[in-house]
């Protein structure tokens, strides 16, 4: 096969290189038969050039452009002219040339595809993920790739530059709980044992600071057997940064000049020196979430003071409780927040119909609330009027209740009420984030970061009675804490920070424990017995001792960060081999099972339960 090599790109050739000979090789993205004349759309990586075979062409010329189909893999030898005036295309980077063909050879043929490449009514993602390979041929997979590309090649650019050293840290490690199930390997010399692929490289980059490397980063896979979502996949990866002599306010500058860095570099978006700033509290009373959506406001306000001048019942029954529980609990040394109402004015939509509200309703239900109170503001600015829903119980206080919640006439105002503030919060704010999407609030191309900050260190979960680690367990309580925190565990608060943006949780890390009896103190209050928390964590423990020096990081997330710089709502829209949400590959089928002679060595054996893959 006589092979044509290029001489340049299908993305490349403009009004300069008219009269060149040049030879192109890419894919048929297109094919127009005008009788006699033949226009072929060719595409490589850099773009597309028309091609054109025309009449007069000689015959083996001619009867090759005929055997051409979409997708065929060919080389072009030509002659670069411009187009005549009427066929210009002012839409295309080439697209006031084309090159006439005078030698055409067919790389390779390919089948009928499975779906068409860039097809406008998009093919199920099943297909797309089964013919990965094909997709990724699409201008839209091409473009994001080379965004994920182009953002890494920034990451490492600006943390080399700030004298970051890439180390590279196992991907085979002792399995120990982190937040998620670990991914297991098993080892054949040593049946019945077990690595461990990491959910991340926490301890190891911990270690290295130990190690006295300072200032670590890296682009690091990560693996967690998890329930797959739209911002999960079972691996994924991370910038992953740690730094020694850093506090708080060095990692979240650091972190702000990457970003600003990457977002100038790849997008040439400005984004602001220094990220807003907002409390774990403040978050969840404002959002009724820790990853606040800051595209748009409508934050959650109380509607605590107005509830004992009206009459609603199921208002003031959910404060009682939640106070009754709330002695309860301190009586066992726990603390909790007591009950809550909430209100959230949404302007301008006194017009939504009873429908449109129940469907909120209905949405508030999924996250636990007991139900969506409503009211309309009607009449003037100075005189405002309640109108509808529970109204009734506090027309007398309209205009109290309007000043103090800012709304106006034309408002729709929303309300939750729970024993436990938690729920209100999380209900309406779950309401306020599909209110922003339904009302069209969220734009792709405007990025609202927020630092999440001082979170509590340690969550109760209930079911089992006991403290967990709200993060993991390395994190640094913050000192006025030192002395209560096995008092009150539920009152501490770590030097703890999430990074979110748009409504995910872009990126996370702490200050980490250096010193080996304050660790201990943390284990202890996690339930970990010292001989469990040795066996687990030893080696960690251990490496305190020699002279471990203040350190703390970050991760950031990178599938989610060039989801959102894309402009996507999935990761997998970034990812070149991602798996479905079934955490299986359509591509290679994997998982899939192996040879019992695999098995074999491996010492393990195959109990077939319900619900085995047959
Ligand atoms: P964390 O577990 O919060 O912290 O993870 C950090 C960031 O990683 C991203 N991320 C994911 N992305 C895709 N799929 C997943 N399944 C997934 N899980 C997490 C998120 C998240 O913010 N070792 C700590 C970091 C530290 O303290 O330095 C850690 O892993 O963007
Ligand atoms: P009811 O008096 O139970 O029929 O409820 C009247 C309205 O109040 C309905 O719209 C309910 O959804 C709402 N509602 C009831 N309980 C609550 C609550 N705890 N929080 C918010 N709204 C509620």
């Amino acid at each position: 096969m006589e092979q044509l090599k290029r001489t340049t790109h299908c993305g490349a050739l403009g009004t300069q290189d008219v009269s060149k000979t040049v030879i192109l090789n890419g894919w048929v993205h297109r094919k127009r038969d005008h009788g006699g004349i033949t226009f072929i759309n060719l595409r490589d990586r850099y773009g597309i050039t028309q091609v054109v075979v025309g009449e007069g062409a000689p015959a083996a010329l001619s009867a090759v452009t005929g055997e051409l189909r979409n997708e065929y893999c060919i080389a072009v030898e030509g002659r670069v002219r411009l187009r005549p005036d009427t066929m210009v295309n002012p839409g295309m980077a080439t697209g006031e040339i084309e090159v006439v063909a005078d030698k055409l050879v067919i790389l390779n043929r390919s089948e009928v595809l499975p779906f068409p490449i860039d097809a406008e009514t998009g093919a199920k993602e099943e297909l797309r993920l089964k013919y990965r390979y094909l997709d990724l041929r699409s201008s839209g997979m091409q473009k994001r790739i080379r965004l994920r590309h182009e953002v890494s090649f920034a990451v490492r650019e600006w943390m080399i530059r700030q004298g970051f050293y890439e180390i590279e840290t196992p991907s085979f490690i002792k399995s120990t709980p982190e937040g998620a199930r670990d991914y297991l390997v098993p080892s054949r010399l040593y049946p019945g044992t077990f690595y461990a692929l990491p959910q991340s490289p926490q301890l190891y980059k911990q270690l290295l600071m130990v190690g006295g490397f300072d200032k670590y980063f890296q682009l690091a896979r990560c693996y967690r057997d998890e329930d797959a979502r739209g911002d999960r996949q079972p691996e994924f990866t991370q910038i992953d940064i740690e730094m020694s002599f850093a506090d708080r306010e060095d990692i979240l500058a650091m972190t702000e000049g990457l970003l600003g860095y990457g977002f100038k570099q790849c997008l040439n978006q400005e984004l602001p020196p220094q990220f807003i700033r907002m409390s774990y509290e403040t978050a969840q009373e404002h959002y009724g979430t820790d990853k606040p959506d800051l595209r748009f406001a409508m934050p959650l306000q109380d509607f605590g003071p107005y509830i004992h001048a009206g009459g609603f019942q199921a208002f003031k029954d959910a404060l009682a409780k939640g106070e009754a529980d709330k002695q309860a609990a301190a009586a066992r040394g726990i603390t909790l927040a007591g009950g809550g109402v909430k209100a959230l004015v949404v302007p301008g939509k006194a017009s939504y119909s009873r429908k449109q509200i129940e469907e909120l309703e209905a949405h508030a239900k999924i996250f636990k609330a007991k139900g969506l109170a409503w009211m309309k503001v009607a009449g003037t600015e100075a005189e405002p009027v309640l109108e509808g829903g529970v109204a009734k119980f506090f027309t007398a206080h309209a205009g109290d209740i309007c000043k103090g919640l800012g709304a106006k006439p034309g408002d729709l105002i929303l309300m939750a009420a729970d024993s436990r503030r938690k729920i209100a919060n999380t209900a309406l704010g779950a309401v306020r984030s599909k209110l922003g999407r339904d009302l069209g609030l969220l734009d792709s191309g405007c990025f609202a970061f927020v630092w999440i900050l001082d979170f509590p260190l340690f969550a109760f979960n209930e079911a089992e009675s006991r403290w967990e680690a709200a993060h993991h367990m390395f994190s640094y309580p913050q000192d006025r804490y030192h002395g209560i925190l096995e008092q009150d565990p539920g009152s501490v608060k770590g030097d703890l920070y999430d990074l979110v943006l748009n409504g995910y949780e872009l990126g996370s890390g702490s200050i980490r424990i250096h010193e080996p009896e304050l660790q201990k103190r943390i284990f202890h209050i996690l339930g970990l017995d010292p001989q469990e928390a040795e066996q687990k964590f030893g080696f960690l423990t251990e490496a305190l001792k020699f002279g471990a020096p203040p350190h703390g990081g970050i991760a950031l997330g990178l599938d989610r960060l060039v989801m959102l710089m894309a402009g996507e709502t999935s990761i997998k829209e970034v990812i070149p081999f991602p798996k479905n949400s079934f955490a299986q590959s359509p591509l290679d089928d994997s998982p899939g099972e192996v040879d019992q002679q695999q098995l074999d060595e491996l010492h393990l054996s195959i109990v077939k339960t319900q619900g085995h893959r047959q």
